[in-house]
């Protein structure tokens, strides 16, 4: 197992991942995404749509708002049921979650040698004057349910899915992208007949073990648990926690619940909309159940970063290098001149360049340092291929392409990549 200390240092060093606000000493709980994390996360957020919503003809996309009123929070038992039990010491006036502290720990400061109090309620929501900062973007989805009916007309089962930031007042942010205060979610509501809400869980549950696959997580490392009553959330009457194998333990990475119809029997009683859904055939009105699956994208990125990381000897030589897929990495191809002081071969290669650009996902043109040392630092951020234009290429047109994980070289047409990338890509 990597350290995290080795991903941290390179998400940093490479511009992956920058600590929030870094220059006036950083804010708990917010990490940037550099340039390649931006890149990488985009790849993620668009592999997520197609996986979830665009391969599925009855999931329908949304981007609700981040701000909703208090009315949202108070139906949706957020407002009295989303909170962590804290202790705070008497001395240094620290707070602590209390489900987080070792057992010999309990009753004693972790800092001082204060004594803690005893556990108390701490809702996690941000409030701004009206409104709440959305602590989870699936109440976006439920209020929109009945917009959806009436400008989709869907049958059951239908999803409503989106991409979107929230935010939890987090006391304890911590060990990186895991436990942060905003971060951007992937999710879905998944409509369905309660009797059928079994069969359809489990349809999500397969789907999410082939997603795990799809964005390069470690299947090995993924565990699913079958979270008890006392621990699932106040929505829920059954959820399965995907757990990850993270440096720091195995925790959650994604979720997978089953919600009834909880939210939308609650919303309709708090607005007084008609949220029943009205079967064609029969007439029959009713409230339909719902299956939830729900993806951190922080969380993504670091298990997709920890199940990637590899270190080998290539050519005699030590390297870093990240085994992404190649429909997430930031850099798909990178195009070398063999040299930058010859123009002949500088204008080939941004020939060639230019015209990937059309077809391959993130292209990037690297004529810094010696050949070596350019394989080394796309190793190390991921890249899978290394385009080179040397003297040959100039005579027939050929190129070599080097593979990351072997450092295998082919020669090719410069004709064939517009074909070769795109088909390896997908
Ligand atoms: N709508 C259901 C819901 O929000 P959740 O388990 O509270 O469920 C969903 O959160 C996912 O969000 C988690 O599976 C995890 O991937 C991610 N997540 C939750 N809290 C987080 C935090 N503080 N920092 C980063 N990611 C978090």
């Amino acid at each position: 197992m990597v350290d995290l200390d080795k991903i941290v240092s390179l998400a940093k060093r490479r511009g992956f991942v920058f600590p929030g606000s870094e220059i006036y000493g950083g804010l708990a709980g917010t990490w940037d995404l550099g340039p390649l994390g931006a890149e990488m996360a985009h790849n993620i957020k668009e592999l997520w749509w197609n996986h979830f919503v665009r391969a599925h003809e009855e999931n329908y996309g949304l981007a609700s708002s981040i701000l909703m009123p208090e009315k949202v929070w108070e139906a949706s038992g957020h407002l009295e049921g989303f909170a962590d039990p804290l202790v705070e010491c008497n001395k240094c006036k620290r707070r602590f979650r209390a489900d987080q502290l070792e057992d010999k720990e309990k009753g004693k400061c972790p800092e001082c040698v204060g004594v803690l109090s005893e556990p108390r309620q701490f809702n996690l929501m941000f409030k701004s004057q009206d409104a709440y900062l959305r602590p989870e973007i699936a109440q976006g989805m439920f209020v929109n349910f009945k917009n959806i009916l009436d400008t989709m007309h869907p049958e059951l089962p239908f999803g409503i899915a989106q991409i979107g930031r929230a935010f939890r007042n987090e006391i304890a942010p911590r060990d990186f992208l895991f436990r942060v205060r905003e971060f951007d979610l992937m999710e879905f509501e998944y409509f369905v007949r309660e009797e059928e809400w079994e069969k359809n869980f489990e349809k999500w549950r397969g789907e999410i073990w082939s997603w795990i696959e799809k964005v390069g997580i470690n299947k090995d490392m993924v565990h699913e648990l079958e979270v008890s009553k006392e621990d699932r959330a106040h929505y829920s009457k059954r959820t399965i926690d995907f757990e990850f194998d993270y440096p720091f333990g195995k925790k959650e990475l994604y979720g997978l619940a089953y919600r009834g119809d909880y939210d939308l029997s609650a919303h309709e009683k708090a607005s007084g909309a008609d949220l029943r859904f009205i079967d064609q055939a029969s007439s029959d009105k009713f409230i339909p159940h719902v299956i939830e699956p729900t993806f951190g994208l922080g969380r993504t990125i670091l298990a997709v970063l920890l199940s990637s990381y590899a270190e080998d000897e290539l050519g005699g030589e030590k390297r870093i290098f990240l085994r992404l897929k190649p429909a997430i990495a930031p850099v798909t191809v990178a195009i070398f001149p063999l040299v930058k002081n010859k123009p002949d071969l500088v204008a080939k290669a941004r020939e060639i360049y230019s015209s990937l650009k059309q077809c391959a996902k993130s292209v990037q043109f690297d004529d810094n340092g010696n050949i070596g040392k350019r394989y080394r630092r796309q190793d190390e951020i991921g890249t899978p291929w290394c385009v080179t234009v040397d003297y040959q290429t100039l005579e027939d047109g050929t190129v070599t392409i080097r593979d990351r994980d072997t450092g295998e070289q082919i020669r090719k047409d410069q004709k064939e990549l517009e074909k070769y990338f795109p088909e390896r890509i997908s």
